[in-house]
């Protein structure tokens, strides 16, 4: 999140433009907490996890009230357009203050979830893959010397995208996501495919979703119980630490993005990357649409867990 202020912070600076940084999200809108921001204020900050302007979760910018309110301190402080970096929550917002008042909105995809639909990728997620691929190498090692299974629950709220992909990462034997709850039992099937057949540990990435890993721990252990089992909830780990490489330059790529869109005329879009290519998606479709897993990625994961 911070590389992306930067980016977008400096971006519109080199276009002449005054930029104010709003604290605390549609909180703050409210509140009128929103300083300006200089290109010195966002020095030393690409590489630190979180956001220096924190964020929270807003119930009164849910009413239409709450969003008249924050649309005075928009007038207020002379902001000629707003740029919103966030999920699906704080896209839904933007795309409800600009239909209601007179204010063009550019959004910009930051999740660790990695599901809003017209982007490849959003801001966070690749960092929280690599988190859990180290922890996931780190629990392996107790996996295996002491023959378990191990359920490790990860972050992607109604998506499987981290469990899936960190389960292909790390080497897991199975991942256990929203998108695949076809009438096949998941666990089953995984247990079906004759488990530590030539291993003597396995691990089962699964997603939050659904009573997540305890869930399945405890039908092993009543369905299963000649197998040792044991589960691990990675929980906030996945969401700090200092952004990897490609989260870094996705977000720089994307702040300058917002501007030049802002420059265009655009509103009410989210920018997106699709092959590589920057795009730019309505900000109602981002919103509305589901974007679907790759069923590819399961094939690999099953193919190479044998
Ligand atoms: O949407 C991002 C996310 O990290 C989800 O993966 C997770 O379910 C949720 O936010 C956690 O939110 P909180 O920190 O409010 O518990």
């Amino acid at each position: 999140m911070n590389a992306c202020i930067r980016a977008v912070t400096r971006a519109a600076i080199y276009e002449g433009w005054k930029v104010f940084g709003i604290y605390r999200g549609w909180e703050g809108l409210i509140m009128g907490d929103i300083k300006e921001l200089t290109s010195s204020s966002v020095s030393n900050t690409i590489q630190r996890g979180g956001t220096f302007l924190k964020t929270a979760r807003s119930e009164e910018f849910r009413t239409p009230e709450g969003r008249a309110k924050a649309f005075e301190n928009v007038k207020k402080f002379g902001i000629d357009a707003l740029v919103v970096i966030g999920g699906n929550g704080s896209l839904s917002g933007a795309q409800a203050l600009a239909s209601e008042h007179e204010i063009p909105v550019i959004g910009l995809p930051g999740t660790i979830d990695n599901d809003l639909y017209g982007t490849d990728l959003t801001i966070g997620y690749d960092t929280a893959l690599n988190t859990i691929m180290e922890c996931v190498d780190k629990i392996r090692d107790t996996a295996n010397s002491h023959d378990r299974i191990f359920f490790v629950e990860v972050m992607g709220r109604d998506a499987g995208f981290l469990a899936q992909n960190s389960a292909i990462a790390s080497g897991a034997e199975a991942a256990i996501i929203p998108e695949d709850n076809t009438d096949i039992d998941q666990l089953a099937a995984f247990i079906g495919r004759g488990i530590r057949k030539s291993k003597n540990s396995s691990i089962v990435i699964v997603s939050e979703k659904d009573g997540g890993a305890m869930h399945y721990a405890e039908r092993v252990r009543q369905e299963y119980p000649e197998y040792k089992v044991k589960v691990s909830i990675l929980g906030h780990l996945q969401r700090g630490g200092s952004p990897t490489a490609q989260d870094r330059i996705l977000a720089s790529r994307l702040g300058v993005a917002a501007i030049e869109a802002l420059k265009e005329g655009q509103r009410n879009v989210m920018v997106g990357i699709k092959n590589d290519q920057i795009v730019y998606v309505p900000i109602s479709r981002a919103v509305h649409y589901d974007k679907p897993i790759d069923k590819e990625l399961i094939n690999v994961l099953s193919i190479l867990s044998i």
